[in-house]
């Protein structure tokens, strides 16, 4: 019989493959809350990116061995992604960051507006998904912005229905907030945008930790990502339709061909991180293998003989199943928690019934306590926690939270734990005196 997936996550192996978790703060263990802003690694990432420096170090298309090694090692990363996003290799665009990269394509998408064109972006956003395409204002495009309820911090799907005209040529939208866990219905908001003619343009970098991104069912133009906030290496990762890719005109070096996805990636790339970013596309294809072999019903090719081995897509598939149960238990015992506390106000959903609009990303704050006092003391205790705005600027601005330190962000993601959620709350407790 099927276990549930969170029966078949496998914490204790999950823990084991992140050395970085193991530290202390004074005496106390550290716990990391800090995943919207950077995740740790598994030791196969360190692995694979020192391995790469001490065998494979070269510059890109050479005629000698680490040369050629490093250009298949490339070719096979762009390939892991491309699993990852369920795209083709030659979509996928590696950049120093997300918003390098967005700056990249705002850029050239620019080179085709003209005055009255408009932008559509969010009062839900990182800033690193508005101000590129504000700068187009300089050209004469309009942006409007996407009003969001308030009282549960969900985009107003209404008033983005109404902010789309036949002058929207794109829309700019998160697939999940970095400050208050809310996930946006990107596939809705493509087909709409579509209708009118519009592309979109998808920052999937918060939601990359915490469930599978599949962009053909998505029909999004484009989606970017950050390696560093999946467990992966500091870079981004662009997904571009092939038909984009290929008929913007990128500003690019002549050396560069304008072959896709090459005349996006412009210089020297960042080669130790590419080859982290191949391991840990392979971190989620083992931890989803491992997944389908505690089902035990021959999902992984066995026992029947006539099953097939399982692909790193559906592996991955796999993980985020196992990842999404194992948060869905934290999340709900963290809120719940929080709701004791008196004072506490949490920005974002907190009913249960629509948990699935969310992930287990909370933006709190306390009556007589600021953000960074209390980032400050759980710090101390071994808490990672954030405060202020994490760049979700228009957001803290539009709650009129900005001037008084933002919020207190306490992340969750697969390697923490139950007793790390309990822990959490008892400081808390502690710190406010209650
Ligand atoms: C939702 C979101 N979008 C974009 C970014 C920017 O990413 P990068 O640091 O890769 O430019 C971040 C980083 O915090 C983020 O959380």
């Amino acid at each position: 019989m099927k276990e549930t997936p969170t029966a078949a996550i496998n914490l204790p192996w999950i823990r084991a493959q992140f050395p970085s978790l193991m530290q202390t703060v004074n005496g106390n263990p550290s716990v990391f809350l800090d995943g919207p802003g950077g995740t740790q690694v598994p030791q196969s990432v360190i692995d694979a990116m020192s391995g790469y420096l001490k065998t494979n170090n070269a510059n890109t298309h050479g005629a000698y061995a680490t040369s050629r090694r490093t250009d298949e090692m490339i070719a096979s990363a762009r390939a892991a992604m491309a699993d990852f996003l369920n795209c083709d290799s030659d979509e996928i665009v590696l950049g120093q960051n997300m918003t390098t990269l967005t700056y990249a394509i705002s850029r050239s998408i620019g080179r085709d507006l003209r005055p009255g064109d408009e932008i559509v972006l969010t009062y839900l956003d990182h800033d690193a998904n508005i101000s590129p395409w504000r700068a187009l204002e300089e050209g004469g495009v309009s942006v409007r912005f996407v009003e969001i309820n308030r009282e549960n911090c969900t985009l107003d799907m209404t008033d983005l229905a109404r902010k789309l005209t036949k002058r929207t040529k794109l829309v700019a939208v998160g697939y999940a907030s970095n400050a208050v866990g809310t996930i946006n219905d990107v596939r809705e908001i493509t087909r709409l945008a579509h209708q009118m003619g519009a592309l979109t343009y998808i920052d999937a970098v918060h939601y990359a930790p915490h469930a599978a991104i599949d962009v053909r069912a998505l029909d999004c133009d484009f989606l970017v990502c950050s390696t560093y906030k999946f467990f992966g290496p500091h870079m981004g990762v662009l997904y571009g339709k092939r038909e984009h890719l290929k008929r913007l005109a990128p500003y690019k070096v002549r050396a560069n061909t304008d072959e896709i996805p090459n005349c996006w990636e412009w210089g020297t790339l960042n080669h130790e991180c590419i080859a982290g970013i191949a391991a840990c596309v392979e971190y989620f294809a083992d931890l989803g293998r491992r997944v389908l072999e505690s089902y035990g019903d021959g999902r992984l090719g066995r026992p029947s003989s006539e099953a097939r081995p399982v692909t790193r897509r559906a592996a991955i598939e796999a993980a985020y199943e196992a990842i999404h149960e194992h948060e869905r238990a934290l999340l709900e015992r963290m809120i719940a928690g929080l709701l004791e506390i008196p004072r506490l106000k949490i920005y974002g959903i907190t009913d249960p019934a629509r948990f699935h609009e969310r992930c287990a990303t909370l933006a709190v704050r306390i009556d007589g306590h600021t953000p960074l006092e209390l980032a400050t003391k759980l710090g101390e205790r071994g808490f990672f926690t954030w405060d202020g705005n994490y760049y979700a600027l228009n957001l803290t601005e539009h709650l009129d939270v900005e001037k008084s330190g933002g919020f207190l962000r306490i992340g969750l993601v697969h390697y923490n734990t139950v007793d790390e959620v309990d822990r959490l709350l008892a400081a808390l407790r502690e710190i406010v005196g209650v």
